[in-house]
């Protein structure tokens, strides 16, 4: 029997767990989600073309691997279905290669409203959410009320989904969020569930299954497994930088909830870093940068969201929250991605440990958000040259290497690869 591998974000999302999804991908059977939603934007580029996946698997474009849409997951069908068809244009054929649980939960177009209401009543408390309604979604999931991809065949779907649009609109009205004149991506309420409901029918179309039993038959059959984390553990609901957080587990226990694998067939963990730090939204950031060095990080790494466009905030490596991030996942193999970002850098830093209220510490404190924690800074000379065409890892410049050993040697987890472009093919393994 072999073991589910699992691979996860160490940081605030964005590290590029996509591309190396992808990357991975030719030595698994199946890649499968399980947790998260439309929030997340997962990049892959190759052969010139760029594609940005939500929520399918970022295994999609091989072809004769199954990629699967775990319990754990949430959908919103309109969305899947936009991915759907551009996945279709650039030549993928999802629906011969894609499974959906029939766990996985629906997010309802008042879901998404009810985002954009809590938001607006948190004031200037906001999390910045994506707005694809991931809060409220999970939260009808933990109150069972939510509805499942499943229920869309039942006969009474209508009857229940009316029940609990009702129940999104009285929410919203204790909020004194005027639904009625909401609009989202320019549609009403109205509007967006009539879209919402046609968007169904190609849903439909879809292998919906229990893809508990599927994927413990593939393990049973020894075939590779591979789960594919989104956004990342310092957005976990519990040990991320809560409440500014997403409203899953993004670390790898999640794995096991939102696949049905069992702690024990849990295999390798991958994690993925940047080589240095981006956040979107809002919440304690400590390294972050307000000077040209944050600026030529944005500007260098193209740090846009995926998903919404938004700037993302940009600052250096932070030590105590990747060793932080790789004792909750386990990790096993560490994966560096974005060096080539600093590529022109005289001096590169790493944040070694915090400096709060006078004392030096490695642990991430409860207080975290409200805190002032000063990062203490170690610094390391730049490689000052392109990685462009380096297809080996020995043949990547001494600085870069020494720099890559001094920080596995910190973290106290294996680098086993670094990734120096957004193309598939630079991934250099060790
Ligand atoms: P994910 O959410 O973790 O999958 O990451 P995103 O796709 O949201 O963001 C990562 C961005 O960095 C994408 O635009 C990728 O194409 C890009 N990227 C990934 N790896 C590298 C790398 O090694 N170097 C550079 N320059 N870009 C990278
Ligand atoms: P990937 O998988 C980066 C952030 C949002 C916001 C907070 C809560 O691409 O790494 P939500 O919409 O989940 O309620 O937003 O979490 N966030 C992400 N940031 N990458 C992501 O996913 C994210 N998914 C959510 O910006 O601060
Ligand atoms: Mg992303």
């Amino acid at each position: 029997m072999t073991k589910v591998d699992v691979l996860l974000g160490l940081q605030w999302g964005d590290e590029g767990k996509g591309k190396i999804v992808d990357v991975l991908t030719p030595n698994y059977d199946v890649i499968a989600r399980f947790q998260g939603g439309p929030n997340a934007g997962h990049t892959l580029e190759f052969n010139g073309m760029k594609h940005v996946l939500h929520i399918i698997p970022s295994g999609i474009f091989h072809k004769e691997k199954i990629n699967v849409i775990g319990n754990g997951v949430i959908i919103e069908p309109c969305i899947f279905k936009q991915e759907i068809e551009s996945l279709v244009a650039k030549g993928a054929d999802p629906e011969k290669n894609l499974y959906i649980s029939k766990k996985a939960h629906l997010i309802l177009p008042s879901h998404r409203m009810l985002d954009a209401a809590n938001e607006q009543a948190k004031g200037n408390r906001k999390i910045g959410s994506t707005l694809k309604g991931i809060g409220p979604t999970y939260t009808d999931k933990i109150a069972r009320a939510g509805l499942r991809v499943g229920d869309i065949l039942a006969p009474d779907f209508r009857e229940r989904y009316e029940l609990l649009k009702c129940q999104h609109m009285q929410t919203a009205h204790t909020l004194n969020f005027d639904l009625a004149n909401f609009r989202l991506d320019g549609l009403t309420l109205d509007e967006y569930e009539a879209k919402w409901m046609a968007s169904l029918d190609l849903l439909k179309r879809f292998q919906l299954i229990n893809s508990e039993y599927f994927i413990n038959q593939c393990l049973q059959e020894d075939k590779k497994v591979l789960a594919e984390g989104a956004q990342a553990a310092m957005l976990d609901i519990d040990f991320g930088t809560y409440p500014f957080v997403t409203s899953s587990s993004c670390v790898a226990a999640g794995v096991c909830s939102g696949l049905g694998v069992a702690p024990s067939k849990v295999g390798r963990i991958f994690g993925i870093a940047k080589a240095y730090c981006t956040r979107v939204g809002a919440g304690p950031f400590p390294t972050e940068l307000f000077d040209e060095t944050g600026k030529l990080l944005c500007e260098n790494g193209h740090e846009y969201g995926s998903t919404t466009g938004r700037p993302r905030r940009c600052g250096w490596i932070d030590l105590p929250a990747l060793r932080y991030a790789c004792m909750l996942d386990g990790v096993t193999d560490l994966i560096i991605t974005k060096p080539d970002v600093m590529n022109d850098f005289d001096e590169i830093k790493m944040c070694t440990a915090y400096e709060i209220e006078g004392k030096v510490t490695n642990e991430l404190p409860f207080e975290y958000n409200t805190l002032e924690i000063h990062p203490q800074y170690t610094t390391y000379k730049g490689w000052k040259q392109s990685l462009a065409g380096i297809t080996k890892y020995e043949d990547l410049p001494q600085i870069m290497k020494d720099y890559i050993l001094s920080l596995e040697e910190q973290v106290g987890v294996h680098i086993s690869a670094v990734s120096t472009s957004p193309d598939r093919k630079d991934v250099l393994f060790r």
